[in-house]
């Protein structure tokens, strides 16, 4: 149990790799994530509607801005840098291929949102695929190309 004003240890795994920080027990994954350099997590609103922050907590998908680090202590996390194995996962590739992004701020969340509605249902229907990112917004697409985005990744199997 954390006193008021002392700093909270938090162990995580991130990406495969360990990392072991003190921190206010304040503070949000997010930004801990991004405090370490994995920037690629973005802040959209800070108040779990946009899901620009989502990544993969216990391979499950989170906002992280309504998580905080220290509830993830002891877990692994997988960011958006953390998918490719250093070339485009096959999620980007089908972002890419679909024109899926504009701006490109939503899209990391996006990508780690199909990432995790892939790994739990391979061959969702457009209907499953329209539920599974309803908690991801974007202000340019228009969402049919994230749609398809996600259709074309399912049929590559990722
Ligand atoms: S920044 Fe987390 S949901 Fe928008
Ligand atoms: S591509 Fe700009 S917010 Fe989605």
């Amino acid at each position: 149990m954390v006193k008021p004003g002392e700093k909270a240890k938090v162990r995580v795994k991130i990406n495969g790799v360990e990392y072991e920080e003190e921190m206010s027990p304040r503070k949000l994954l997010v930004h801990f994530l991004r405090d370490l350099g994995f920037t690629g997590t973005k802040v959209g609103c800070d108040t779990s509607t946009c899901g620009a922050c989502t990544v993969l907590l216990n391979g499950k998908s989170v906002k992280s801005c309504t998580v905080l680090a220290v509830q993830a202590d002891g877990g692994e996390i997988t960011t958006i840098e953390g998918i490719g194995n250093g070339k485009l996962h096959p999620i980007q590739e089908a972002f890419s291929n679909n024109f899926a992004l504009q701006c490109g701020f939503c899209t990391p969340g996006m990508i780690m949102q199909a990432y995790s509605l892939l790994k739990e249902n391979p061959n969702p229907s457009e209907e499953e695929i329209r539920d599974g990112m309803h908690g991801n917004i974007c202000r340019c697409t228009g969402y049919q190309n994230i749609i398809n985005a996600v259709k074309e990744a399912s049929k590559v199997r990722p």
